[in-house]
């Protein structure tokens, strides 16, 4: 619906935490509020899971090492080789953004 799109425009470009993202990072948090937010909690918290360099390595590879955390668990399922060749990319560039040693703290 066009109208809850613009209102969730709204509300998100009112937070400093996507307003100073780039594009692709803007991007990564809404794939990642959409794919991992019902396991994992909100962006600040998920980002938060790992350092920039640990980030890099789950997503090294096509993501195996993002497939391999996610094999044997409620999560298997949409945590594919597939999923990630599509999102990986941005999802990365958002968790690598907001890491636990980037220095960028979102302020909501
Ligand atoms: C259906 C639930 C579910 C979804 C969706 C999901 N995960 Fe997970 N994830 C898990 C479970 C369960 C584990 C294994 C237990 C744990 O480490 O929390 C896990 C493990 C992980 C780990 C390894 C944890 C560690 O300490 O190294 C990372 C990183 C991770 N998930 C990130 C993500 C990201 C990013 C997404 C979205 C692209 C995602 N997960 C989507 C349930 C899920």
């Amino acid at each position: 619906m066009k109208f809850n799109r613009l209102a969730v425009t709204a509300i998100l470009g009112a937070c400093v935490f996507f307003s100073t993202a780039h594009a692709d990072v803007k991007k990564g948090q809404k794939l990642y509020l959409k794919a991992c937010k019902e396991c994992h909690g909100n962006g600040t918290k998920g980002a938060a899971m790992h350092s920039q360099a640990e980030w890099k390595k789950l997503f090294d590879n096509n993501s195996q090492g993002m497939v391999d955390a996610h094999k044997g668990t409620p999560g298997e399922n949409k945590m594919s080789p597939s999923f990630f060749e599509k999102n990986g990319e941005h999802i990365f560039d958002f968790l690598h953004e907001y890491a636990n040693d980037s220095g960028n703290v979102p302020s909501c």
